[in-house]
């Protein structure tokens, strides 16, 4: 028995360069599935209404999507205010391909973020953070790019319901407390809440909003 493993903490999740890969390649074939990665988003739809009220006035401001997909939710943002500078970014290439041409794209992962610091008005995570395997370094990394009073919302599967849905290997889910403390290192104002698809259906608790101010 090797004592020193045994009682030593459980280690940090590492992005390793090999898991990185296996990521990418995951996600370079996952956009060939329209059904499961849909390219767009119905703008009824509570995360998207939840995300666009907490950024606010959205004219003039530069807004990153951080794992963006196919950029499903910077498509209605840009729909709705042609005058934002939308971006996105995301570790697979083949994701990026889908994004409209007027909003810019960057490959690259959420654990090192390819911008200068404090230069988006507001940052916002679809469904990502939950592959970023290095949590904490891709929480740091968001709240970063984005400037001093700026507006930062996560949207993430509930840890508690963890199991519900069939995931891959490096996928992790958060309880409200653990994303709260992560954000609050960095932001001055920290909330969660439970949300469903429909603002008029009670969230089953398996999607979480986290909404913060920097
Ligand atoms: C479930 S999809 C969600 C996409 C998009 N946010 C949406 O809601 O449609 C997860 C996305 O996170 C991206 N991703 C995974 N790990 C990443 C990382 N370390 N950095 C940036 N993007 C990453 C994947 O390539 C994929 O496009």
């Amino acid at each position: 028995m090797n004592w020193k493993r045994w009682f030593s903490r459980p280690e940090t999740p590492r992005l390793t360069p090999e898991l990185r890969a296996r990521i990418q390649s995951s996600f370079d074939r996952a956009a060939g599935d329209e059904e499961h990665f849909p390219s767009t988003i119905d703008p009824r739809i509570y995360h998207v209404k939840l995300i666009r009220q907490h950024l606010g006035d959205l004219s003039g401001k530069r807004v990153l999507d951080v794992g963006c997909g196919k950029g499903r939710f910077a498509r209605v943002f840009h729909e709705q205010e042609p005058e934002a500078e939308l971006w996105g970014l995301d570790i697979s290439e083949e994701m990026l391909r889908f994004v409209p041409q007027d909003i810019q794209t960057r490959a690259g992962s959420m654990t090192e973020l390819p911008f200068e610091t404090g230069c988006f008005d507001a940052a916002y995570a679809t469904e990502s953070l939950e592959h970023a395997v290095e949590i904490e370094k891709a929480v740091s990394e968001i709240c970063r790019v984005v400037k001093p009073g700026g507006r930062i919302a996560i949207i993430d599967k509930n840890a508690e319901h963890w199991g519900k849905l069939e995931t891959p290997e490096w996928e992790r889910w958060f309880t409200r407390q653990e994303l709260e403390r992560l954000l609050a290192r960095h932001c001055r104002q920290v909330s969660s809440r439970f949300i469903s698809y429909w603002e008029d259906v009670e969230p089953d608790g398996l999607f979480l909003a986290w909404l913060a101010v920097k």
